[in-house]
């Protein structure tokens, strides 16, 4: 496989110090620029990420002594260097919509794990197994920015990657009706233990925007490319509880669910167990073997035991049940700053290479 040169803007954050350990030793992706804010600029980055360092893995010796950039001032400089950068910021959102444009207009593909783009109608919002199809956006894309390589691509909401994964496989039954509760990690919102005190023993039942995404993002997903745009789809409905709960990593999500064809317990556990998508096909670098892990023990799956399956890119389903309200009733769990974050974004990366997005 060819090569990559690849830059990391926000490197200093809780997503981008992923993307770090991530790259580090990628099989066709080479580390090549590092930016953040004007705060981190023009330092060494270990120096710039000073005592914020979260990972449980040492910063990489490759990594130590490169600059960091300033991501607005140097964008020109960065663009240059590099076949396509990972974004995730901590900016305003017309702040982030500006600068993920501008990488793109300079010919430098964003692999983005902001909200900012989101909604935009030919940004496809991939979950490389499940709606793979849906890269055929960008040409539309380029057409409007006017570039021949640059474009933008995001990745979904971390408090999804658990439920839409487990529920995709499903849709020949038609899933209607979906009431989610999810139970959320602290590292989420970028923090840890030391840096949010007043999260260890409590739970706090509110996370800023994350319902509307948790209701509204799978309709994308579920969505159809038509005219240069994707048009969401209509159902399932989906209405959403996000609560913050004393976990450093790991999103949770208690599912339940109607269909318009109910199936039977056994054909659901059949075809999460049979699940695969391009990533499996095509044998990605960062493709977990087997995307849903299944468990029928009762206290399973379990954050602690599971989050880290598969180098934290698998997805845990367990618990299926028939529900008094619903028709059925699971549990499911991804790891937020690897699936959910940095890890989904380096898929779907990978995704876009091998089908010759980045040429
Ligand atoms: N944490 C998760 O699990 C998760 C999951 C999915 C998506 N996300 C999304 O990923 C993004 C980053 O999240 P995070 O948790 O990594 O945040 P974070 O730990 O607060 O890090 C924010 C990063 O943004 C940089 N930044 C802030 N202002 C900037 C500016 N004006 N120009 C360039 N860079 C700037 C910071 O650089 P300095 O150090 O120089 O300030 C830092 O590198 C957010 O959009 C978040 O919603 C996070």
């Amino acid at each position: 496989m060819k090569q990559y040169k690849v830059g990391v803007i926000g490197a200093t954050g809780m997503v981008g110090q992923r993307f770090i350990t991530l790259l580090a030793n990628h099989p066709w992706f080479t580390l090549t620029a590092l930016a953040a804010s004007g705060r981190s600029a023009d330092k060494p980055y270990e120096q710039a990420v000073g005592d914020r360092w979260v990972m449980s893995e040492p910063i990489p010796d490759s990594v130590r002594s490169m600059p960091v950039y300033d991501a607005e001032r140097d964008c020109n400089t960065i663009a240059e260097q590099v076949d396509f950068v990972f974004c995730a910021v901590n900016m305003p959102k017309d702040e982030i919509l500006a600068l993920e444009e501008r990488y793109a207009r300079l010919e430098c593909p964003v692999i983005s794990n902001n909200s900012a783009n989101r909604k935009t109608p030919d940004v496809p919002m991939v979950i490389p197994e499940c709606n793979a199809e849906h890269l055929a956006v960008i040409p539309a894309q380029r057409r409007r920015l006017g570039t021949k390589r640059g474009f933008v691509a995001v990745k979904s909401n971390c408090s999804l990657q658990s439920y839409v994964p487990a529920l995709y496989p499903l849709r020949e039954f038609e899933p209607q009706r979906v009431l989610v509760c999810t139970y959320q990690a602290i590292s989420g919102a970028g923090k840890t233990f030391e840096r949010w005190p007043e999260m260890v023993d409590n739970v706090i039942p509110y996370i800023g925007g994350e319902e509307e995404k948790s209701e509204q993002e799978p309709l994308k997903i579920w969505g159809k490319v038509e005219d240069g745009r994707i048009v969401n789809a209509a159902t399932p409905c989906f209405t959403a509880q996000c609560i913050r709960v004393p976990v450093s990593d790991g999103h949770t999500a208690a599912v339940f669910v109607d269909f318009a064809r109910k199936p039977t317990i056994d054909e659901m556990l059949a075809r999460w167990n049979a699940f695969a998508g391009e990533p499996q096909r095509l044998a990605l670098p960062s493709a977990p073997r087997q995307f849903l892990h299944v468990f029928l023990e009762n206290d399973m799956p379990q954050i602690k035991l599971h989050r880290n399956l598969e180098n934290g890119m698998a997805v845990s389903v367990g618990r299926l049940r028939a529900d008094t309200q619903y028709q059925y009733k699971f549990v499911c769990m991804s790891h937020n700053t690897l699936r959910g974050a940095a890890g989904g974004a380096v898929l779907l990366a990978e995704l876009l290479c091998a089908k010759g997005y980045m040429e």
